[in-house]
């Protein structure tokens, strides 16, 4: 892919036509291997002219969410500046550990077109149609206790929720503790998961799945898609950069400020603040009345009983 990624950026920059030869040179590779990459290029969808003695002329591009499409006009200063792109992947989840090991660093992006084992919340999986949705990990290294960490988990929910709403206009709830929600069906789900000392947090990744341009035969009856919704294709590049730089913003202003204004913008976001809830409580349904969410991000309740509780991790149903 690397290669292919270097020759879109480059027919990008030309202003109309770059030789084989400028290509080949900066590419370091053969004119018979710019031509092969260029081969495979068009079976990704790019549109490519090629004219004797002028060269190669991009004219069309399929919406493929490569590092040389993402970068282009991406307004962030370090998320998404170091982008891993896969055609097909197990889990973005699985690979954003092994970089974060070895010492990725804060903000690199891990971003598939499908995904053949994707992971979702309480060990459940999540549905990754080629080229429909968006897929990606994001490593994060704040300098925060492991405690503290978790509440990024709400401030994704915002940004992404915040993001749809810029590009599309429409506006989805955020159902605790984050997934977004489009007339009660799921739209995005997010999976925080890190890697921590006692006192200090490693490293933290995001996962964020949303069903953008998904048909409804590639989704599960209870999700919905931006397409759906809107009865069009929802530009995945767009889309995408600007839920890196919302993700940004908001991860710079807890850091900086603290959660205040981005759990005022999760309550105002929120699906279930207000709703009757269902939870399992040492193997009983308990219903409650949903109150607020407390200062970690967890969510206080009332009980039938009266009782208030709080609920600090797991899943609630609404209604
Ligand atoms: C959930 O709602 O259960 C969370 C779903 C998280 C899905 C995303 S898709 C990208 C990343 N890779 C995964 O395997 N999972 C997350």
């Amino acid at each position: 892919m690397n290669i292919e990624n270097k020759i879109i950026t480059a027919l990008k920059a030309a202003d109309g036509y770059i030789s084989g030869e400028a290509l080949s040179r900066t590419l370091n590779i053969t004119r018979a291997g710019v031509w092969k990459h260029i081969e495979t290029l068009r079976l990704m969808g790019y549109k490519i002219l090629a004219v004797p003695r002028h060269g190669y002329r991009l004219t069309e591009s399929p919406d493929r969410l490569i590092p040389a499409e993402v970068q282009q006009g991406l307004l962030t200063r370090t998320l998404g500046k170091h982008i891993h792109y896969f055609d097909s992947i197990p889990s973005t989840m699985n690979e954003a550990f092994r970089l974060g090991s070895e010492g990725a660093p804060d903000g690199t992006v891990i971003i598939a077109e499908t995904q053949t084992k994707g992971r979702g919340r309480m060990g459940r999986g999540w549905a990754s149609p080629k080229n429909k949705g968006i897929y990606f990990s994001v490593i994060l290294r704040p300098k925060c206790a492991p405690s503290q960490a978790a509440r990024m988990t709400l401030v994704s929910a915002v940004a992404v929720s915040e993001a749809v709403e810029r590009v599309t206009g429409i506006r989805p709830l955020i159902k605790w503790p984050n997934d977004l929600l489009l007339g009660g069906r799921k739209l995005c789900g997010i999976l925080t998961e890190m890697r921590a000392e006692t006192d200090r947090v490693e490293f933290m990744v995001a996962g964020i799945g949303i069903n953008v341009n998904n048909g409804p035969h590639q989704l599960l009856p209870e999700a919905i898609s931006l397409k759906q919704v809107l009865g069009r294709q929802v530009p995945r590049v767009a889309l995408f950069q600007e839920i890196l730089k919302s993700l940004e913003e908001r991860y710079l202003q807890v850091q900086q400020d603290g959660f205040k204004d981005a759990f005022a913008a999760w309550r105002a976001r929120s699906a279930t603040l207000g709703q009757e809830v269902r939870f399992l409580e040492r193997d009983h349904m308990v219903k409650a009345e949903a109150l607020d969410i407390d200062e970690d991000g967890a969510l206080l309740v009332r009980l039938s009983d009266g009782r208030m509780v709080k609920r600090v991790a797991g899943d609630i149903a609404h209604g």
